[in-house]
């Protein structure tokens, strides 16, 4: 059993940019070799905030695995799929809804933020409320352990989390549930039934974080324990039911260094990006007409490379000579601005050329990517039904 299953989603509404290159994908792309990874197309999560512009999901769903292909994720190393195409996300998302309070996702700062950010737009939907807990299906229904995103998404793992530990105390509670767990201990051997008492106690004792991690590694290895004893043996270190749902953490994205060519962090909605799918003479007419210093008005005005956009760049795509070089000639007016971000060009179209070779190949032929994503459904589909049956046997709705 793989110990980390790593899962997350994008939602499709628009081409994708240099800021999801850095700031998401090269992650995705590193982990896709470390642990087992599914991503998925989150258009159920997009049509929440357009569901009355649905033109675009459709247009952007293909254009956004072609993008993930063309980067560098692989569908030998990553489960790549469609949130829609695996409708149990909407079964578990029906099934937990029944427990979640209402209060919980009221609270959930990004409801009210981004109603308010998207105020042109009603927002005051079923839909748009429930959108923290359709993600906790989608999370809960993989059992992921971790799920990469970024710091605007912490609540809604922590929302995640909560609910899963709900679900677990109202539907892991089975009668006898302490004789079995103590029964699931024989089964571990006297050694390590011995070492998982030893390791329960200490973290019930005193809370001993590392003990508990421990006994779960240890749990989790075991081979040959059936789903409920391992679900039994997880769900008494810490309490009195069986752990059917598991608590995901984040995984923190390293923040992206990547800026707009205003200055701001790349979006869609600064209207500051370079997309992945950019031609060359867009790239270089943007990064071309992007401010500078305004203190350089003419050539011979020494600037600050601090207080310049183009710099950020350089921080991206430049060696430390180039760097240097920047510093140097900026602060003594011996380079002019178009000079300067030539580098800047050059290193832009370097780092798009082989991924528009790639996203090139894939558009040619788009039952490449259909097969991509089919056999990425299949898996995915496989893994959440597994977790379904589960949950409707704990929901009592196994009726035979
Ligand atoms: N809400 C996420 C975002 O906007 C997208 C998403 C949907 C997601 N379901 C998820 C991310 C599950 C991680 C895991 O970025
Ligand atoms: Fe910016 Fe380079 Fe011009 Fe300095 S020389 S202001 S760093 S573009």
């Amino acid at each position: 059993m793989a110990v980390e299953r790593i899962l997350s989603g994008m939602r499709p509404t628009g081409l994708l940019h240099l800021g999801h290159y850095h700031g998401v994908l090269k992650n995705w792309i590193k982990l896709q070799h470390e642990q087992e990874c599914l991503f998925f197309v989150a258009d159920w999560h997009a049509l929440t905030t357009h569901y009355d512009t649905p033109q675009v999901i459709e247009d952007n769903v293909w254009e956004m695995v072609v993008d993930w292909l063309a980067a560098g994720v692989d569908p030998a190393n990553a489960t790549i799929f469609i949130q829609s195409r695996v409708p149990e996300h909407a079964e578990l998302f029906t099934l937990l809804s029944m427990i979640t309070p209402l209060g919980w996702l009221e609270r959930v700062p990004t409801y009210k933020d981004q109603q308010e950010k998207l105020a042109h737009k009603d927002l005051s939907t079923y839909g748009f409320l429930g959108y923290p807990l359709l993600q906790s299906a989608d999370i809960l229904i993989y059992k992921a352990t971790q799920v990469p995103v970024g710091e605007d998404q912490i609540p809604h793992i922590e929302f995640t989390r909560e609910i899963a530990r709900r679900f677990n105390h109202i539907y892991g509670r089975e009668p006898g549930f302490e004789e079995k767990a103590h029964a699931a201990i024989k089964k571990l051997g006297g050694k390590k039934g011995a070492l998982y008492d030893e390791l329960r106690n200490r973290y019930q004792e005193s809370g001993d974080d590392e003990a508990l991690e421990s006994a779960r590694a240890l749990v989790e290895e075991q081979q040959g324990l059936s789903l409920g004893d391992s679900e039994r043996l997880l769900g008494y270190l810490e309490g009195g039911g069986k752990m059917i749902l598991v608590e995901p953490e984040y995984k923190l994205t390293p923040a992206s260094k990547m800026f707009g060519l205003d200055g701001q962090k790349m979006s869609k909605s600064y209207n500051n990006t370079i997309s992945l799918r950019e031609s060359p003479d867009l790239v270089a007419k943007k990064i071309k007409t992007m401010p500078t210093d305004p203190a350089r008005i003419r050539r011979t005005d020494a600037g600050d490379p601090a207080k310049c956009p183009v710099w950020q760049l350089h921080e991206v795509y430049s060696d430390d000579s180039t760097k240097t070089w920047v510093q140097n000639g900026c602060r003594s007016a011996g380079i002019g601005c178009i000079e300067c971000k030539q580098p800047v060009i050059q290193g832009v179209l370097a780092e798009l050329k082989p991924i528009q070779e790639r996203a090139a190949e894939y558009s040619e032929d788009p039952t490449l990517v259909k097969n991509v994503v089919a056999e990425g459904c299949e898996r995915a589909r496989k893994l959440a039904k597994e977790t379904m049956r589960e949950v409707r046997e704990a929901m009592g709705l196994n009726y035979n």
